[in-house]
């Protein structure tokens, strides 16, 4: 085994006493700690601080001071300029940025370097697009003329203030670099949190904000828990909640954010995604996609399949390829480039899916994998379950992990109906050649996303989010804009 070198940069920045980043620089705080392990080794790495409510107002404050007197003010193009000045900092900490990731969350280094940094990079720059592209209407009126008097009306679209950026493990620096994005092209400022488990490359990134000449105040990190995120979307100044992450979580926050004096809302969810193998799908060419797109991150990817659909007359040959597939998976060290399947991001999200698997073991469910690798470290084998039926606790709950079910199915209305049979609607996909038979089933899938041969690729120019618990709104494209901004009516009598 030989592992990737951790930079000296990377082993420095790891020992510091990390606090928040307010109004522009690390502020050192005297809190309760919080320890950030290795899930490949059960090391603790670092320790973050547990941001307090006056920590949280401290970088509410300053977000919206400079909302105020910096940033909304700033034209469109040096927003666009400074976001892209960002996004080549990022591209020059690459390896830096990779390795903190890699670190704290078990990613395989070069799933760090290639999805999590570039495409945080590509997302950046594809936002800082925006910022000369967010404009009104004009319109005219159909009000009376009695003496002579005419109308003429314009809309514009004014940023809504201070965001609230609350951020989940697994793609920690990319999913924040969504936000920051959004929200900082739009003319809006952001307090960030980031998960408890993987904190440390978004105290980086705001750093680098700093080095690319945006404004002190318009990025804030405060790191912590929950309890953390409680008081920042309680904060009278947030005007916008951007939230990825559980859906127990996401439905509680989106309670209290309408008690709130309907604070907007955007959430990003969870996900019970299936993939459909037709008949006449050629196995061998597209397992090796469908099997990358189903265990990247060890299947730790709201988008990612979990319920495979058979065609009744591919279902042997296809749970015999994965299972000869699966079994040649090399796991390993995630800082070893050779490595194609690494250890689950925390302990407790190790305990879930030892729990799922337990289930599955004593009800015999378990085809292929399904096992807990001893030793140092959060690592269980990619797994492949049969499910009794649609009602099978297995096949409705999100597992978030490498625990995928296989039914199968004999006509398109049984596919269609399994399918839709469940809360969650993220995504979805087809493997087949029909394209014909594909495009009929695309409008009957409940999801905000279907992929034909393809699936859990996100792509900036394309909508992104969930039906049913999934989420509410749309990332990406130019649907992020209503969210982020207000649409002001003018009307003129002339
Ligand atoms: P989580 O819901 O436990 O935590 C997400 C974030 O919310 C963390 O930063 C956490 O500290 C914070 N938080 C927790 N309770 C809070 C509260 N009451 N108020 C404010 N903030 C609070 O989710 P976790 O465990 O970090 O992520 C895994 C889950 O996220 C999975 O269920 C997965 O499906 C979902 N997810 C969805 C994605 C999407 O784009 N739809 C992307 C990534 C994850």
């Amino acid at each position: 085994m030989s592992e990737v070198q951790i930079l000296e940069s990377v082993q420095i920045f790891l020992q510091r006493q990390h606090g928040h980043f307010i109004h522009g620089q690390h502020l050192e705080v005297d809190r309760q700690r919080l320890a950030l392990i290795n899930p490949a080794t059960e090391q603790t790495v670092a320790h973050i601080a547990i941001g307090n409510q006056q920590d949280v107002d401290e970088a509410v404050e300053s977000a919206q001071d400079a909302f105020i007197n910096a940033w909304a003010d700033t034209s469109p193009y040096e927003r666009g300029q400074k976001l892209n000045k960002l996004a080549d900092l990022i591209e020059f900490y690459a390896e830096e940025l990779a390795q903190l990731e890699t670190l704290t969350t078990g990613k395989l280094i070069h799933l760090a370097r290639h999805l999590e940094v570039a495409q945080s990079v590509v997302f950046l720059r594809y936002f800082a697009g925006w910022a000369t592209k967010v404009h009104g209407q004009t319109m005219q009126p159909s009000l009376p003329s009695m003496n002579g008097e005419k109308y003429t009306a314009y809309t514009i679209r004014q940023p809504v203030g201070v965001v609230a950026g609350i951020v989940p493990w697994n793609f920690s620096l990319m999913i924040g670099c969504w936000k920051i994005g959004s929200a900082l092209t739009t003319g809006c400022t952001i307090v960030l949190k980031p998960s408890e488990f993987t904190t440390l490359s978004l105290l980086r990134v705001a750093e680098l904000a700093i080095e690319a000449g945006i404004p002190k105040g318009v990025i804030n990190v405060v790191t912590g828990t929950g309890e953390t995120g409680q008081y920042l979307i309680n904060s009278k100044h947030v005007k916008k909640i951007s939230f990825t992450g559980s859906v127990p979580t996401g439905i509680a926050i989106a309670k209290q954010a309408m008690t709130n004096d309907l604070t907007r809302v955007s959430l990003e969810l969870g996900g019970k995604n299936a993939a459909a193998i037709l008949a006449d799908a050629n196995l061998d060419e597209i397992l090796p996609n469908l099997l990358q797109a189903t265990f990247v991150h060890q299947g730790q990817v709201c988008a990612a399949p979990e319920r495979f659909f058979v065609h009744q007359s591919k279902y042997d040959e296809f749970t015999q390829k994965i299972t000869a597939a699966l079994q040649h998976f090399k796991i390993g060290s995630p800082l070893d480039e050779s490595t194609m399947f690494g250890p689950l991001s925390n302990k407790a999200h190790f305990e879930k899916i030892k729990h799922f698997l337990d289930i599955a073991q004593q009800n015999d469910q378990i085809i292929c994998g399904g096992r807990v690798i001893q030793g140092a470290g959060y690592f269980v084998e990619p797994t492949l379950l049969k499910v009794r039926d649609v009602d099978d606790p297995l096949f409705i709950e999100e597992t978030f992990g490498p625990v995928v079910d296989v039914i199968p199915f004999e006509s398109d209305e049984e596919l269609i109906s399994m399918m839709n049979h469940s809360r969650f609607g993220l995504t979805a996909s087809i493997w087949s050649n029909d394209l014909s038979k594909a495009l009929r089933l695309i409008p009957q899938i409940e999801a905000g996303s279907v992929w034909v041969n393809m699936h859990t690729f996100l792509d900036p120019a394309v909508p992104f989010g969930g039906v049913k618990a999934s989420g509410l709104g749309r990332e990406f494209s130019d649907a992020f804009i209503e969210d982020y901004t207000e649409l002001k009516s003018v009307m003129i009598r002339y």
